[in-house]
């Protein structure tokens, strides 16, 4: 039987297949399928994969800690490699702050929403359109990035509020403008529909991710917590894809020096294994009683392990500052695309980057240009509400040269595909 018959008979077809490979290992910043061609991987199982595949350091802590015990309860005892790890993430983001830990991003988003309305008391909860912020029943009603993730599921939580995030290219207007409109928003939301009193949470990306790699014009994040302190709610940023180093500091958020009430953290955490993260204001942790939260697999010893292992290594190799330049390069190789009939915008911070093109063509372009890169040997990932963005997300210790020719390289695909298009 293929692997494609396998998969189809023995898997869900729920989560479908970008591409057809099957692929069989991993090495640095490349993957190979089964005929052994090579493939330069910049999505890296979507932002996870922050050191490429086999890094040494990741391996050696997975051994060591493997041969100790796989597992325990975090409840069982007490465990140094767990404590290592939250004073690890204590030390790149803020080092008053407990951490609690989970398995995945959209657990990590349910832990805040939980502590949120449990610390407040209050109901309300208020995210993004275009926010991505996970598939389970709470952060699926904060996610609105697509309604298909939705519809069919209602009703989702109650006393969840949308406003629009400050995406100028979606919106159609300047920075100064997209930041106007939101705040406009949330005023009449507040006016008209719930009391900021009665508001627990705020929870927003510093970057959208799935949205489309969108950063915020500079001045809505500090705006956006000087309303929540005004009003005694609480600020969560989701930095469940902008975290561990990938824009150019520890976490985005650190751009434009916030203190938000809660970290919401996954993704790359654990380097390639499933850990996430909730860092949160020490009064809000402390005001969370025993055992109204918890998880049986969160905080696992072997994931600890090498998320430390991962954040040594980022740390040691400088390698936040390294994302920050490569970044800048990339969107200056990709630069080359601006001003192209169809190309509405190139941009990014640190190592997630993005190219955005015109709404109308944007999805089959983005197709052509990923299926293009598959047979030059490269792997890129869409984004955007109708996958009208390409965004590379490369591990950041990724080859400088090998990073310069891929981008060259997409830019002549892109050229190609756009030239196509318009005949
Ligand atoms: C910003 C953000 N939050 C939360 C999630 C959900 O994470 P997970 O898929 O690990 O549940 C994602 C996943 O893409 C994400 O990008």
């Amino acid at each position: 039987m293929s692997i494609e018959e396998r998969h189809r008979k023995a898997l869900a077809g729920v989560v479908p297949l970008e591409t057809p490979l099957e692929i069989v290992r991993g090495e640095g910043s490349y993957l190979f399928d089964a005929e052994g061609k090579r493939y330069l991987d910049l999505m890296t199982g979507i932002a996870v994969n922050v050191l490429g595949y086999g890094h040494p350091a990741i391996l050696s802590a997975l051994e060591t800690q493997a041969k100790k015990y796989l597992h325990l309860y975090n409840g069982l005892g007490y465990q140094s490699i767990v404590a290592e790890f939250g004073e690890m993430i204590q030390s790149v983001s803020e080092p008053d702050y407990p951490v609690y830990f989970g398995n995945s991003g959209t657990e990590a988003v349910e832990a805040a929403l939980k502590l949120a309305r449990y610390a407040t008391g209050r109901p309300g909860i208020i995210a993004f359109r275009g926010a991505f912020h996970g598939r389970t029943f709470g952060s699926l009603s904060l996610t609105a990035s697509n309604s298909r993730y939705r519809s069919a599921y209602e009703p989702l939580v109650p006393s969840v509020y949308h406003v629009d995030y400050p995406a100028p290219t979606r919106l159609g207007v300047s920075p100064e403008a997209a930041l106007r409109h939101t705040q406009e928003q949330l005023m009449t939301l507040f006016a008209n529909e719930i009391d900021p009193h009665r508001v627990a949470v705020i929870v927003v990306e510093p970057i959208q991710g799935e949205g489309g790699y969108v950063i915020p014009p500079t001045g809505f994040l500090p705006w956006l917590q000087d309303l929540c302190r005004q009003f005694g709610i609480l600020l969560a940023v989701d930095e469940v894809q902008s975290g561990v180093g990938r824009t150019g500091r520890w976490f985005a958020y650190q751009h434009e020096g916030l203190k938000p009430d809660l970290i919401i953290m996954g993704k790359a955490l654990g380097g390639g294994l499933p850990i996430s993260a909730l860092a949160a204001r020490r009064d809000l942790m402390e005001a969370w009683t025993p055992g109204t939260h918890g998880t049986t697999f969160g905080g696992n010893p072997v994931a600890c392990a090498t998320g430390l292992a991962t954040l040594n290594v980022i740390r040691d190799d400088n390698l936040v500052a390294r994302a920050g330049d490569l970044g800048q390069m990339a969107v200056e190789r990709l630069g080359a695309l601006r001003g192209l009939p169809g190309v509405v915008d190139v941009r990014g911070r640190g190592l997630m980057v993005g190219v955005e093109f015109r709404a109308d063509i944007g999805e089959s372009v983005v197709l052509e240009i990923m299926n293009e890169a598959l047979k030059r040997g490269m792997i890129v990932h869409p984004a955007g509400l109708k996958h009208e963005v390409i965004r590379l997300m490369p591990p950041l210790n990724i080859d400088q040269e090998v990073f310069s020719q891929a981008l060259d390289v997409l830019v002549e695909i892109s050229r190609g595909v756009l030239a196509k298009s318009a005949q």
